[in-house]
């Protein structure tokens, strides 16, 4: 298996390119079945999950071709199936519930594995079935899958109990060629459902109030097949900010949409870090004043969780007490044992975090727990003195593309080999 080797302490600085989004891209690429034709999306991210979400549609029969040197995906949808979902796909990547929706509308049935326990906690999905139910679906569990049988969905009103991006973008799916109007009310406002709402409106879906709490949803007896430019991924500009930070070089990253990561942007000003942004970027650079700062997760437009492990590595290098509080995942701090290893000063009480920041970090050797705790490490070892080893990668694989090659371009010290464990 592959390792990153880091040789830490080197100021980074430069410009980094940022891809697409991949939470966006998701869901877009399984929306694409809504409609039997040929979809072709752009600034498609070449990354494992981009991978596994196409091995599964074409189980359930689309013919998909992805180009990842102009990072295009076409996807011809005329001929789909309700080919049960296995366990073997959603374990690995737990969006494959959002099929749900895009099976139903076609097929009248779906019969997806559910997904288990995760390494960032339980992560329920419950919310996604009780909505397909009021959207007239019967829903049964049987050995570990999901089986969904509807004789039509019908639009209804659904008062989500908990803001879950994942719900709102599957009901949004359910809705667009249910019968009737649905309202959706509490839902996540985050830019991915905003992106997978603005394709499926590009198809031709009548949808009102995307990235507000009530979305309402009138359903049309057809889409059509479009081309689609997935939109940059928040997610990563933050992280290579933070990265930036980290190390206080000078890092601006571009292709991106400034008001996506505007939470970020004003927790690093507080921390007190200059930053600047344009139309289609924002940069880092660092100052004399640097101190602590509470950064509390909260749904879109709060400061987003899968930047919280980021943050936390930051926040390490930065003198004075800051504290952070998880509120959106119980089990999101497993970064922080690996982060010990490399001399930081951490305390875990419940949801809060607190962080005695401005302790050198130095080289260990670490491992990966999921996708953000690995950019968290990255970012550590980016910030250590001496060479850190970083196992499992295949976690970064799963949401940063082309990772190695665009920190080496800003002078970043990395290397991935072959041969750890
Ligand atoms: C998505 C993102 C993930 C991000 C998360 C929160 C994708 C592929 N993943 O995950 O990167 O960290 O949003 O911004 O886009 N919940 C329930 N029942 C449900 C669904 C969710 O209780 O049926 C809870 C979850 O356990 C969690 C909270 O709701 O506590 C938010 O989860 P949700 O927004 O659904 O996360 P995902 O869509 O899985």
């Amino acid at each position: 298996m592959d390792i990153y080797k880091i040789n830490g302490g080197k100021k980074i600085s430069g410009d980094i390119p940022i891809s697409g989004a991949k939470n966006a891209a998701l869901p877009i690429i399984v929306g694409s079945l809504l409609a039997d034709g040929t979809t072709i999306l752009t600034n498609v991210p070449d990354l494992m999950d981009i991978r596994t979400t196409i091995k599964l549609i074409e189980h359930l029969g689309a013919k998909t071709s992805f180009d990842n040197e102009t990072n295009t995906l076409t996807i011809d949808a005329k001929e789909i199936i309700n080919g049960e979902v296995p366990y073997d796909l959603v374990k690995t990547m737990r969006a494959s519930i959002y099929v749900m929706g895009p099976l139903l509308a076609r097929c009248r049935e779906a019969d997806v594995s559910l997904p288990g326990g995760c390494a960032i906690g339980a992560r329920p999905v419950d919310i996604h079935l009780q909505g397909f139910e009021k959207l007239g679906t019967d829903i049964n569990l049987d050995h570990g899958y999901v089986k969904a049988r509807t004789k039509g969905l019908k639009g209804a009103l659904y008062v989500m109990p908990k803001v879950s991006v994942g719900a709102t973008i599957n009901l949004i799916m359910g809705a667009v060629l249910a019968e009737g109007e649905t309202v959706l009310e509490n839902c996540a406002m985050e830019p991915d459902v905003v992106d997978l709402g603005n394709f499926l409106i590009k198809m031709g879906a009548d949808i009102q109030g995307l990235g507000t709490e009530r979305i309402a949803v009138k359903g049309v007896a057809s889409l059509k097949a479009v081309e689609y430019h997935i939109m940059p991924d928040r997610i990563e500009a933050g992280s290579y900010l933070l990265a930036g930070a980290a190390v206080r070089g000078n890092i601006r990253v571009t292709d991106i949409v400034p008001d996506h990561i505007e939470a970020l942007l004003d927790s690093l000003k507080e921390m007190g870090f200059q930053i600047k942004t344009g139309p289609d970027w924002a940069s880092v650079a660092p100052s004399d004043n640097l101190r602590g700062i509470l950064v509390e997760t909260t749904p879109h437009p709060g400061f987003p969780t899968d930047l919280q492990a980021p943050m936390m590595a930051l926040m390490t290098t930065v003198p004075g007490i800051s504290v952070m509080v998880e509120h959106i995942f119980e089990n999101r701090f497993t970064h922080v044992a690996e982060l010990h290893r490399m001399g930081a000063q951490i305390t875990i009480e419940g949801k809060c975090a607190i962080i005695k920041g401005g302790t050198s970090l130095m080289s260990a050797p670490v491992m990966m727990s999921d996708l953000r705790a690995g950019a968290a490490l990255v970012i550590a070892a980016l910030a250590a003195e001496g060479e850190t080893e970083i196992r499992r990668i295949y976690h970064c694989d799963r949401g940063y593309e082309k990772l190695c090659h665009k920190l080496s371009a800003v002078n970043a010290d990395i290397r991935r080999v072959t041969g750890g464990m």
